[in-house]
This record gives structure tokens, sequence and C-alpha cells, in this order.
């Protein structure tokens, strides 16, 4: 986390060189990294993993999801449970990923589904800004990220939906353009930049994720692959109908063990 802030907050020079216990990280220009003395592999894994995460340069545009699904790619049950499908690891890692993003999108589903507090609380960081995608301002102004005053909150919504006002309890609504029935990835992005909210982790639901994934606005997504088999429930990715093979998309993918979970996380961002 202290690397995260360091990048956040002005220009990194390479080679870095950082203690990490009793062993000194290189990290050249690239993304490249050497351990010395060399680690064991599950802490190379994680180095692998979270590195090129908390290098993201100063300044630049960067889109992470996240969603936790059931091999038969469910996000919850019917009814909307989804604590929880994968394991501790998975959460505390869903955690160090809230305190290298700047800002936490979530969609209109999950915070009327789960009341989420989208805070860091299990690891060591500073919280980010969340975000809750309402196009049509129809959440209840009780769930708690609008009034638990534990970190900055924003809800963007529809201009032709914002009337006189300006807020849904703490949080600032922020208008922007109608794209159809959802406001586009894009411009989500755009407006978030605009107030230097540049890492972005997209933590679900499965419609927001699939939406962004389908405006081609992630550049990463990470799928922790639990071993539970649900045969019914709230899909995972949705995205429009393909009829043949070779239009379906093929990230290259990395795979980290995560506790008794599968973290497979696809790299569009090459
Ligand atoms: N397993 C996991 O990793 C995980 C993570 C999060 C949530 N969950 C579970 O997933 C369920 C909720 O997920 P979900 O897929 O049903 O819903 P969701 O993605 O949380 O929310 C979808 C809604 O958010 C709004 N929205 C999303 N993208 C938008 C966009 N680009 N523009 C405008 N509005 C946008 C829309 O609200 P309107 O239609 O109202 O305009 C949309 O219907 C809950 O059961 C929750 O517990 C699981």
């Amino acid at each position: 986390m202290t690397l995260r802030r360091r990048a956040r907050e002005r220009a990194l020079g390479f080679p870095l060189e950082l203690p990490v216990g009793n062993a000194m990280l290189t990290v050249t220009r690239g993304g490249g990294w050497r351990l010395d003395p060399e680690p064991p592999a599950d802490v190379a894994d994680l180095l692998a993993l979270y590195l090129p995460l908390a290098l993201v340069p100063h300044g630049h545009g960067f889109a992470l999801a996240h969603l936790a699904q059931s091999l038969d790619g469910r996000i919850a049950t019917v009814g909307g449970e989804s604590q929880w499908l994968t394991g501790e690891a998975d959460q505390r890692h869903t955690h160090h990923l809230r305190a290298l993003a700047d800002a936490v999108i979530v969609g209109a589903g999950t915070v009327r589904q789960d009341n989420p507090r989208l805070t860091v609380r299990h690891c060591s960081g500073d919280q980010p800004v969340r975000v809750v995608l309402d196009a049509n301002l129809a959440l209840p102004g009780d769930r708690d990220v609008f009034r638990d005053g534990a970190a900055t909150t924003l809800v963007l919504a529809a201009a032709d939906r914002v009337g006189g006002g300006t807020r849904v309890g703490d949080a600032e609504i922020v208008p922007l353009p109608r794209d159809g029935d959802r406001l586009a990835p894009a411009a989500i992005r755009a407006a978030l930049a605009r107030r230097g909210l540049h890492w972005l982790l997209i933590e679900g639901g499965g419609v927001t994720v699939s939406r962004f994934l389908a405006a081609g606005a992630l550049d990463r997504l990470q799928i922790a692959l639990a071993p539970v088999i649900l045969g019914s429930g709230r899909p995972s990715l949705q995205l429009p109908e393909i009829t043949a093979l070779s239009d379906a998309l093929r990230p290259r993918v990395r795979h980290v063990p995560l506790g008794g979970d599968l973290l497979v996380e696809c790299i569009f961002d090459d």
C-alpha cells in the first residue's frame, strides 16, 4: 500500500528498490521485478498479482473488475444471497483491491440487496471513494453508503433524472448524459477521471461488470472461482449473444490460488 500511495502521488523513479521483510525487491520500469533472496512460489504469485496493480502510474486510467462466482457462473442465489461464496482469502483480497483503488464502483442492485459498506477494513490503506450507479435515482436513502460517513460517496445518475436535489443522504449526485437505458462506461470513467479518480475497482454485481466488459472499458477482470455449484441463481457475466466461437473473448489469463478458491485474472490491457 505504501508503494501505491507513492505511485498515486507522483511519477516513480526506476529501478525501484524496496525492502520487503529481510529481502530487497527491485522493480524495473516495465514492471519486471526480482526479489533477493528468491521468494517461495506462493509469495512470487502474490507479487506478480499485486505489483502491476500497485505500480499503475500516477494519473493513468485503469479499471479492474472483480466477481466471486460458483463453478456454474452464479454470483448469488436467486434470492440474492452472495455472502459468502468465496472464502476469507478472497474477501481479504477484495479489501486489498479497495485499498489500491481510487474509487470502488457498484451497481444499484448490489446496494439495494447487500447494503455494503465498501470500505477497507481487513488490511491497511486509504479508503476509496464509493461510487453507486443509479441512473434513475431509485435507491432508498437509508443505505449505509449514503449515511455512514465512512468515506466519500458519489451517485452517478442520468442528467434527465436529476431534478433540484444534489444529494442522496451525504452522497453527492453526479449527473451524466443518458445512453439509452444506462450510463456509458466510458462516460463514467471520464467523469471520475475529472475528479482525479483514475484507478477504478468495479466490484459488482454481474450486470454492472458485464456492461463495462461489453463496452471494452475494463483493463482487467478477476474472477474468483469458488468450488461450489449452485445450479441456479444470479448470473455472473452476460454479454450480447455470439454465434461463432471465433467471436469469443480470449484474454491472456493468469491463475492464482486464494485459499480454497482459484483467482483467474483476465488481462485486457497488454
Ligand atoms: N459474488 C460477487 O462477487 C458479487 C458482487 C456484488 C454483488 N453480488 C450480488 O449480485 C447481486 C446484484 O447484482 P446484479 O448483477 O443483479 O446487479 P448490479 O450489477 O449490482 O446492479 C445492476 C443495476 O445497477 C445499475 N447500473 C449498473 N450499471 C449501470 C450503468 N452502466 N448505467 C446505469 N445504471 C447502471 C442499474 O440499475 P437500474 O436498473 O435500477 O437503473 C442496473 O440494473 C446481489 O445479489 C449481490 O448480492 C455478488
